[in-house]
């Protein structure tokens, strides 16, 4: 099979949210969260999404899975046009991974009950069939059989994210969206959570979108990348063009703020000026007021993509040209 099969698309994705500016003014603004975004994911890819908190990311990722409804834009999958599939098939393809999955789950089931629910319902497996497929996939995320009959809240972190895991596998689904997946770990079991979701992608040929905020776990995972800034894509492109040479001046930025593996992004740390307003966005390019490549044109006119081999930037005046 082609290994650059494009399993899923998506053109001028875009969502606003309506927003009352007050109790007293009913009179309602645009929140702009996503703004005609066009992404692409391969067969066995993992493309990274990253950017600061509030750019869109899980508003992107969760039009993507279905969980919620674009303002406008489209949305493929297998080809197939993302409207053409019913609520019951739609997660037998794609599969979000929150960034807590055992919250979730319901507190007083125990994992094997929790995990059973869509084996019956979505795979319309048997008693005999869930049973074995439970305990082939626990084995897959290197947990105890024993831990089946836990409840939610008897799980470290780290023992959470294998249950997360494991539940998506069941599924079948070919495309994971991995929201957040080891932020709310330590290192040392960052790194295990990272080798197993690289492990069970090449074994079980799956393809990823992983959302972070830090670039060292978007690096240790991920073939491309896009920077989201403002609910746009600043730049796209494969992992080492990227860490290597960011063309867009916001991708520097994020690169300079993480100087060692593992720290977080603190972009608001370095810059002083404020994002800018989603709910009344600015004239011209939305980095200027941050940009220190910033020229007379940013102010008053937006750029347009520019594509040069495989990846892709939105800047009058890119860096390492
Ligand atoms: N249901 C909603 N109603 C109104 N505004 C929303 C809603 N969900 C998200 N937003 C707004 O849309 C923008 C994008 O939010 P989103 O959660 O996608 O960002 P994010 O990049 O995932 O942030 P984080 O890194 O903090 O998770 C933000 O301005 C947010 O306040
Ligand atoms: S278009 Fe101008 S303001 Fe925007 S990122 Fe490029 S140089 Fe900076
Ligand atoms: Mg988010």
């Amino acid at each position: 099979m082609n290994d650059k099969m494009q399993i899923l698309k998506c053109n001028n994705l875009s969502k606003f949210y309506s927003k009352s500016s007050s109790i007293f003014n009913k009179q309602s603004s645009r929140l702009r969260a996503v703004n005609k975004i066009n992404l692409e994911l391969n067969l066995k890819e993992s493309l990274g999404i990253v950017g600061e908190s509030g750019c869109g990311k899980s508003t992107l990722a969760k039009m993507l899975a279905g969980l919620i409804k674009p303002s406008s834009g489209e949305i493929e999958i297998n080809n197939r046009n993302i409207n053409d599939y019913s609520n019951k098939d739609l997660p037998n393809h794609i599969q979000y991974m929150f960034q807590d999955p055992i919250s979730s789950l319901n507190p007083r089931k125990t994992i094997y009950q929790s995990l059973s629910a869509p084996l019956k319902y979505l795979r319309k497996l048997d008693e005999r069939q869930i049973d074995q497929e439970i305990k082939k996939i626990i084995k897959e995320v290197n947990l105890k059989e024993e831990f089946l009959n836990r409840f939610p809240h008897e799980f470290s972190g780290g023992q959470a994210q294998r249950i997360g895991i494991a539940r998506v596998l069941l599924s079948k689904a070919k495309i994971i969206i991995l929201d957040e997946p080891v932020s709310a770990l330590d290192v040392s079991v960052q790194s295990q959570i990272l080798n197993l979701l690289n492990d069970l992608q090449k074994k079980f040929e799956l393809s990823y979108i992983v959302i972070s905020h830090d670039l060292a776990v978007i690096e240790a995972i991920c073939d491309r990348v896009t920077v989201m800034y403002f609910g746009e894509i600043a730049e796209q492109a494969k992992s080492k063009d990227l860490f290597e040479k960011p063309l867009h001046p916001y991708t520097s930025l994020l690169l300079k703020s993480v100087p060692t593996i593992n720290q977080k992004i603190k972009v608001s740390n370095l810059i002083e000026t404020e994002l800018p307003d989603p709910l009344n966005p600015p004239k011209g390019c939305s980095f200027n007021s941050r940009c220190e490549k910033r020229i007379e044109k940013c102010k008053n006119f937006i750029p347009d993509e520019t594509i040069i081999n495989d990846r892709n930037y939105k800047c009058f005046n890119p860096l390492n040209k």
